[in-house]
């Protein structure tokens, strides 16, 4: 490996014809560090260029980068086709969010190692002594500094080894594209389209109210619950009873006379005026803390309990919490009874079921 200079420092600045085509690219360079009170002392170029083992550097530096284009583009694929809502007997879509893990990894793997093995094995070795000043440049110093990018573009090889350019581009391309894909993703897809979040089986189909009905799907009439009593009731559409609709299930409560006029007098004060049949009321039972069934119901209280962290929510205050970790009211389900005296909705819950997300209205 040849030395490419060892280099005394000179007293003084000497004039430069930064156009003398005599000089080259390097000399202009090391006299534009002396004017920066930079000496560099020692240049060394750590391989040989046009040799073995630079070509071998060159394609193992290459080929991280473009382990890193492939790892990018991977994650683009994944993040755009994979299977990610969970389907009945599919599976796939549990690894979705590792899948994207991996990639991403991989592809910041590849380009920090690329990076690092580049500087540490194809850059030459440098040492220099800097004293710093905070004077401004002139023009010519600017030139030089000009000159000096050029030189260690250079030095960086990237126009002598094409290979590290392109599979620099092809590797930083589809990463430039990860970056963005969140963003663009969450334009072309509507998140809100057809989502479950927003609304229960609760939701009138093709015009029709929904039933209340039992676990075993036969509807509920108002003598089916005695006064103090309550029922866990699910919509009346297929499939209603089951995980499907996990956040339908409403607990239906026959509240005492005075009790009603309590909820009634409670319900008018949030806009919840017709929400009640009778002495009948309906509150889901997905405890607005984490989402656990709020199913105690406690009647000479009139408070229902989370087993969970133990919050209670007062049925006669409109479900307003009143002990524990929870912070919102039970949304109310709007119910009357129908032409055959049968308990139906009058429409969907009117606020959003469970804990709190994001985008929660
Ligand atoms: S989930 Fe109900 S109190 Fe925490």
């Amino acid at each position: 490996m040849s030395t490419h200079t060892e280099h005394q420092a000179p007293q003084g600045r000497e004039p430069l014809d930064v156009n003398d085509p005599r000089l080259s690219r390097f000399e202009i360079m090391q006299e534009g560090a002396r004017r920066d009170d930079i000496e560099i002392v020692h240049y060394e170029p750590q391989v040989v260029p046009g040799t073995k083992a630079e070509r071998r550097l060159t394609r193992l530096v290459a080929s991280m980068f473009l382990l890193t284009g492939l790892a990018a583009t991977a994650f683009l694929v994944i993040y755009i086709w994979w299977p990610w809502k969970w389907e009945a007997g599919r599976g796939g879509d549990k690894y979705y969010t590792p899948l994207l893990g991996l990639t991403l990894g991989l592809a910041l793997l590849g380009i920090g190692f690329g990076i690092l093995t580049w500087g540490k094995k194809l850059l030459p070795k440098e040492v220099s002594i800097q004293d710093r000043h905070d004077q401004p440049g002139s023009p010519e110093d600017r030139k030089i500094t000009g000159e000096t990018m050029l030189f260690l573009a250079d030095e960086m090889g990237v126009r002598r080894r094409p290979l590290l350019g392109i599979s620099l581009l092809a590797g930083l391309a589809p990463v430039g594209a990860v970056a963005a894909a969140p963003l663009v993703g969450g334009l072309i897809s509507n998140p809100h389209k057809n989502n479950q979040m927003f609304t229960t089986g609760f939701a009138p189909a093709e015009g029709k109210r929904i039933r209340l009905v039992r676990e075993d799907g036969r509807p509920i009439r108002p003598a089916d619950v005695s006064a103090g009593g309550q029922l866990t009731v699910f919509p009346g559409i297929e499939e209603g009873v089951s995980n499907k609709h996990a956040d339908s299930p409403t607990l239906l409560i026959h509240l005492r006379e005075d009790d009603a006029q309590a909820s009634r007098e409670a319900n008018s004060r949030v806009g919840h005026g017709d929400y009640m049949w009778g002495n009948y009321a309906a509150f889901s039972k997905i405890c607005t803390h984490a989402g656990c069934p709020a199913s105690l119901y406690e009647q000479q209280t009139n408070r229902l309990l989370c087993p969970c962290h133990q919050s209670q929510f007062l049925i006669t205050d409109n479900a307003r919490p009143v002990f524990g970790p929870a912070s919102r009211r039970l949304p109310q389900l709007p119910i009357e009874v129908d032409e055959e005296g049968f308990f139906v909705a009058k429409s969907d819950y009117t606020e959003t079921i469970g804990p709190d997300f994001w985008e929660r209205p």
